[in-house]
Order: C-alpha cells, then sequence, then structure tokens
C-alpha cells in the first residue's frame, strides 16, 4: 500500500517532535482518528509524563491522554531513532528570539538533524513551528536530504502553520482549518492526505513559503491592531474618553470593523514574537517592515504605561509607588491558561520593584511567579489580604476570580482588561 493510502485509511504510523502547547494535542488528535503516534522530545520529564498518561497541557484533557496511552496508541521517547518507524513526522518545536531579537532557529535545526539519520523513502516530514518565509526550503530541506534522500521524490516536506489558541473552548486542533504548502505539489498532496485524517478542513497553498507568510500575516494583523488600540486608548486618556466604551459602540458596525482591545503589553509565545521573524527576514530584501516596528513600540511601551498609571491613582490617595503594596490579579499572558511566556505581568513587576514597590501575586493558574530569578509572594484572595494592599493590578482577567470581592475589600484596582466594566468609582481606574 503506498504512502497516500496509508494516511488515508489511518494506518500509517505518525511522530511529532515537540510535545509541547502544538504538539502534544496534535498527537491526542492523530491518536484519536485511529494512527499510532510515537512523541518525540528532549525533555526526559515531559516524556515520562506522556507515558505515565499525566497531562501537563490544559487543552488536552487528562483522562483522554490517559486512554490513549493505555490503549497503547501514543507513547512518547528522546530515542530520535525511532523515527524510522512513522511514515509522517510533524516537527513542532519553539522559535523564540535571541536577545537581539533576531530568530533563534536552532530548535528547528536540532530537530532536523535529530531525525535526519532516520528518514526512510516514501516518507513525509512537516514543519508547524512558526518562522520567516523561507525556512523550510533554506534550512530544514538541506539538513534532512543531506542522507541521500531527495525531497518531492523519496521525501515529501511541507510547511504547516499551527494556528493553535491555547484555551479556546471552540476552536481547537481538530476543528480549526489547516493551511498546508509543500516544497512541490506532490509534497502538499502528502501533507494534505496526512491532515485530512484528523484536521476537518485542509487549506492547501502553492508553497511552503506561501503558507509561512500566511502564519505571519495573521500574527502581524493582531499584533498591529492591539498597537492602534493601544496608542488610541492613550489619546483617549488625555482626551477623556473611554476607550473601552468606544469600542463597544464601534463593533456594532455590522461590517468593515473587528474589534481589538487595548491592554498591559502582549504576551505569548506568538504575538510578540513572530512579527520580528518577518521584520529580520525582510532585511535580506533591502525591506523595512515599518508597521511591525511601530506596533512593536508602541506594544512594548505598555507595560511603563501602566505603571505610569498605578503612580498616577496612588497619587490620588496621596500615596507613592515607593513603599506601596501592591497585588498584581492574573499574571499569566492570558485569560484562563497557565503559560506565563513574554507575559506582560513580567515586565510590569520589575517596573514595579525597581521603583521600590512591594509587590504581591494572585493567579490561581500560575503556582509560582519567578522576576529576576526571585519568587513574588503569591497571596490568596481573602478579604483582610485586599485590605492590606495599597493597589491591585488586575493584568489578566482570569474567568474564575471573585471580582465582586476584589472591589468591596481592595482600596484601589487599576484595571487592565475592563473586566471591571460597570465597577466605575473612586476606587477602580481603568486603563
Ligand atoms: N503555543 C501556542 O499557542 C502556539 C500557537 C501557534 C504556533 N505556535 C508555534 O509552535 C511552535 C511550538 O510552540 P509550543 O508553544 O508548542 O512550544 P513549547 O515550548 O510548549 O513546546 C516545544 C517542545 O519542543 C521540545 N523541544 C525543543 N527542542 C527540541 C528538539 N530539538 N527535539 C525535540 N523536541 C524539542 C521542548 O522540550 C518542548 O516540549 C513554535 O514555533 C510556536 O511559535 C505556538
Amino acid at each position: 500500500m503506498g504512502l497516500l493510502e496509508r494516511f488515508e485509511d489511518g494506518s500509517a504510523p505518525l511522530g511529532v517532535v515537540g510535545l509541547g502547547y502544538v504538539g502534544l494535542p496534535l498527537a491526542v488528535e492523530m491518536a484519536k482518528a485511529g494512527h499510532h503516534v510515537i512523541g518525540f522530545d528532549i525533555s526526559d520529564e515531559k516524556v515520562a509524563h506522556v507515558n505515565a498518561g499525566e497531562s501537563y497541557i490544559p487543552d488536552v484533557p487528562a483522562a483522554e491522554l490517559a486512554a490513549l496511552v493505555k490503549a497503547g496508541t501514543i507513547e512518547a521517547t528522546t530515542d530520535f531513532q525511532r523515527a524510522r518507524e512513522v511514515d509522517g513526522l510533524v516537527v513542532c518545536v519553539p522559535t523564540p528570539l535571541n536577545r537581539m531579537k533576531e530568530p533563534d532557529t536552532s530548535f528547528m535545526e536540532a530537530a532536523a538533524h535529530s531525525i535526519a539519520p532516520y528518514l526512510h523513502p516514501d516518507m513525509l516530514v512537516t514543519l508547524e513551528s512558526t518562522t520567516y518565509p523561507g525556512t523550510t526550503e533554506e534550512i530544514i530541506q538541506p539538513i534532512l536530504e543531506a542522507g541521500g534522500l531527495k525531497v518531492g521524490t523519496d521525501l515529501f516536506l511541507a510547511f504547516s502553520p499551527e494556528r493553535v489558541d491555547p484555551g479556546n473552548p471552540v476552536y481547537q486542533t481538530r476543528n480549526t482549518p489547516k493551511v498546508v504548502g509543500g516544497v512541490t505539489p506532490r509534497c502538499t498532496q502528502h501533507a494534505v492526505a496526512m491532515y485530512s485524517g484528523f484536521i476537518d478542513h485542509i487549506v492547501p497553498v502553492t508553497s511552503t513559503r506561501a503558507a509561512e507568510m500566511t502564519k505571519l500575516l495573521e500574527n502581524i494583523f493582531r499584533c498591529v491592531n492591539i498597537a492602534l488600540m493601544n496608542e488610541l486608548l492613550q489619546v483617549s486618556e488625555r482626551m477623556g474618553i473611554n476607550i473601552w466604551e468606544v469600542v463597544d459602540a464601534a463593533k456594532t458596525k455590522p461590517f468593515g470593523f473587528m474589534p481589538f482591545y487595548p491592554g498591559p503589553g502582549l504576551g505569548g509565545h506568538c504575538i510578540p514574537i513572530d512579527p520580528f521573524y518577518l521584520s529580520w527576514k525582510a532585511r535580506e530584501y533591502d525591506f523595512h517592515t515599518e508597521f511591525i516596528e511601530l506596533a512593536g513600540k508602541v506594544n512594548e511601551n505598555m507595560p511603563y504605561y501602566v505603571v505610569k498609571r498605578l503612580m498616577e491613582s496612588l497619587n490620588t490617595h496621596h500615596k507613592s509607588l515607593a513603599g506601596s503594596r501592591v497585588l498584581l490579579l492574573g499574571v499569566a499572558y492570558k485569560a484562563d491558561i497557565d503559560d506565563m511566556r513574554e507575559s506582560p505581568a513580567i515586565r510590569i513587576a520589575e517596573l514595579m520593584l525597581d521603583r521600590s514597590a512591594e509587590v504581591l501575586y494572585h493567579d490561581p493558574w500560575v503556582p509560582s511567579f519567578l522576576v529576576r530569578g526571585s519568587e513574588i509572594p503569591h497571596v490568596e484572595l481573602t478579604e483582610e489580604a485586599l485590605a492590606g494592599v495599597d493597589a491591585v493590578v488586575v493584568v489578566t482577567d482570569h474567568s474564575n476570580v471573585d471580582y465582586h470581592a476584589v472591589v468591596r475589600a481592595a482600596p484601589l484596582i487599576l484595571d487592565t482588561r475592563n473586566v471591571l466594566k460597570g465597577f466605575d468609582g473612586s476606587k477602580v481606574v481603568r486603563l
């Protein structure tokens, strides 16, 4: 039976390299569709958790993973030789920026080198890590072909951006349409066949570069629009206009408008990082992506703006930030998830500590909050604790927090998310 048929009837064993927020949900979806799945990771800890049927990703229900592991459908390993056993291999390793805000492609390269010796003819490899246009063909393809297999004939290679939105109750791996672009039309055909087995809707494009650029477009679109709202927030504040009310009014327009919201700054592994992958690559083409730079500048300033607004609010209570006890309420980068990557709460806490504030936090999702290597004390939201601080800053609008109790007990609240809509008064300051 050929590779296409094995993908189509679900008999092809599949592998996922990188079992994180993207990889583990994907592995589970593949296994639920009947494939035998081997997960590869360099982390012994993650491999052990998967093999014990323990989920460390909130979007993956523990019982679901445990049942698949028990049935022998999913297993995990740090032994990349086992890549020999699979017909399709999906790479979803991190793509951060280095300290100079340049793409760090080392994880993708390391993953490609780890699997390359074990590739076999009639096999598909796809890359899902978010990256700049050209990565699949310029970086991954030469590493995979080094052993003699040729992409397009012996081996199929494609890029397919991951669009998972952690914590989204409606759109998850299976029902989020998947864009796929292969190095050759046969590569695309094979990638479409594999993903069709466990994703509802596949959107083929004509090249890996188009697929890579699609993901960047989506995230740059968000980054630029959020920056626009952050700028309009600041001018509205000066004009005495409530920007949140304005967005609510504007979004009643049934066409030509899509709401975006201001906030304390960007967070997560995607929106603050991905746009800079394009800016960096664009320079090779003598092009400066000014929207991205400008959006980065506005968004990176937001933690400073939050601290400025806090200082002004404390001032109206005849207090200075220096010496004040400030409770950060919610520190994950967005609501109802445990992910701290690039969270604006980190920068806000640093800026407050630099200004001699005493910083505490509460987050039902985040058990430990490290800032510059030191633990920020976690407090429970008791009436006593809330009454004992000088201010609360709502950084993340988790839904499982009793905001009525916060408003009742805390002396001052700066709300960066509009979660206290309707609670206006001298105590509540909205960003
Ligand atoms: N998290 C999201 O919401 C999201 C959404 C869309 C796209 N993405 C993109 O997907 C990619 C992965 O992101 P993530 O959030 O899953 O990251 P993650 O950090 O949660 O997971 C990455 C995993 O890869 C493993 N890993 C690192 N190097 C490896 C190697 N050489 N071989 C095997 N495993 C290795 C890590 O141990 C980790 O388990 C990134 O490019 C990211 O931009 C993430």
